[in-house]
């Protein structure tokens, strides 16, 4: 069941994406390995977030905050038991239907450059590398930008 996340979700979606982002291996580290409570409480204040359960507990979820004109979208999860059956398209699909029903003309997001997999995922679901951009501390490009633009008449 896919639906909207709240407030008490803050603890479960934040152990989610712990486990999830634990066994990635980039550099800098992704700050979404030492994700809190209070920082998913926080985020969930300023946007909001959807995520799947399956059988009870939350298998995957995803975060979403208005910025930059657009609509930024974050924290993509999906438990290891349960990928490649298209969960995280579902949940940046609902992304997108937030932003349609904000008015708002476009997602946006973050992806680490040596996370080709990742990469191929948003450019199946629409998204387009815009710019390219290193980690305070680093001289070489470390992440890029994706962006998918929303047709309003889609
Ligand atoms: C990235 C992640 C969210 C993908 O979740 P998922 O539910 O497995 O993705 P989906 O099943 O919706 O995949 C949709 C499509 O994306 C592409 N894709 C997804 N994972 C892929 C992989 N490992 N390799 C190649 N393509 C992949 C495929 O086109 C896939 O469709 P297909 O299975 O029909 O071929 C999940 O692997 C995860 O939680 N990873 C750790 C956290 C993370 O990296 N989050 C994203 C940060 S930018």
């Amino acid at each position: 069941m896919l639906r909207a996340l709240l407030p008490a979700d803050a603890a479960p979606a934040a152990a989610l994406i712990r486990e999830c982002f634990a066994g990635q291996v980039v550099d800098p580290p992704a700050s979404a390995g030492r994700e809190t409570t209070a920082g998913i409480a926080a985020a969930l204040a300023a946007g909001g977030g959807f995520g799947i359960e399956r059988a009870g507990p939350l298998v995957a979820v995803v975060l979403w905050q208005p910025a930059e004109g657009g609509l930024y979208l974050g924290r993509l999860a999906v438990a290891a038991s349960v990928r490649r059956h298209g969960l995280a398209q579902r949940l940046i699909t609902a992304v997108e239907q937030e932003a349609r029903q904000r008015g708002l003309p476009f997602l946006h997001l973050k992806v680490r450059l040596p996370l080709l997999d990742n990469r191929a995922l948003f450019r199946a679901c629409g998204f387009v590398e815009t710019t390219l951009h290193a980690h305070e501390g680093y001289c070489f490009p470390t992440y890029c930008v994706m962006e998918k633009r929303l047709n309003p008449a889609d």
